[in-house]
């Protein structure tokens, strides 16, 4: 028997107007960051490009991650330092879709609805399950890519589970 607590549509609606009430979609389409992710070459299996991380232990990366986990809402939801919440941990080794950088990249870019509109289904549970909302437009990628270099350095699974 699996574990399994579905969050209200009343707890998400509460997250979700606390991030999208940040005004911060507009800042970052008026500031015109157009970065673009690292390629790494060729597609996977669900047709995104592959892409690797810039900032893997970065150390000046991971601490403008850090800010950012806080000031765009992401500790919200997954807890301060990440360990969870109101939503899954992102620090431990259960990964819901996988746990590469373009996976990664691509959930917190598009969400888990455009995520599984790709192919993706969930194959790691975590005790909390829900949906992942999209920060294209919240979030530039190059703000992204340092949230995930945060999130890489909090992790606290097993080491040899680590791809990235
Ligand atoms: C409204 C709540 C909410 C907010 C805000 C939120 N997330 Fe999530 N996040 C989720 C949920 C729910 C999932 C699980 C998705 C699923 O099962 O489809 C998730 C999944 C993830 C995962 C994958 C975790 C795993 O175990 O596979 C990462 C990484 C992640 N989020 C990072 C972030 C980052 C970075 C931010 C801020 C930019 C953020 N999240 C903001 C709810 C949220």
């Amino acid at each position: 028997m699996r574990l399994r607590t579905s969050l209200t549509a009343a707890a998400f609606a509460v997250a979700c107007a606390t991030v999208f009430s940040l005004g911060a979609l507009h800042d970052a389409r008026a500031r015109g960051d157009a970065d673009k992710p690292a390629a790494a070459g060729g597609k996977n299996e669900h047709g995104l490009d592959i892409v690797k991380n810039p900032y893997t232990d970065n150390a000046e990366a991971i601490a403008k991650g850090k800010d950012l986990f806080v000031s765009k809402a992401c500790s919200g939801c997954h807890g301060a330092g990440g360990g969870g919440g109101m939503c899954p941990p992102v620090i431990n080794d259960t990964w819901v879709y996988g746990s590469d950088d373009t996976t990664l990249f691509n959930l917190v870019k598009l969400g888990s609805t455009a995520l599984q509109a790709k192919g993706y289904t969930r194959v790691g549970q975590e005790k909390v399950v829900g949906d992942m909302p999209p920060f294209e437009g919240v979030v530039t990628d190059d703000e992204l890519w340092k949230l995930i270099a945060y999130v890489r350095s909090k992790y606290a699974g097993d080491p040899s589970a680590k791809n990235w």
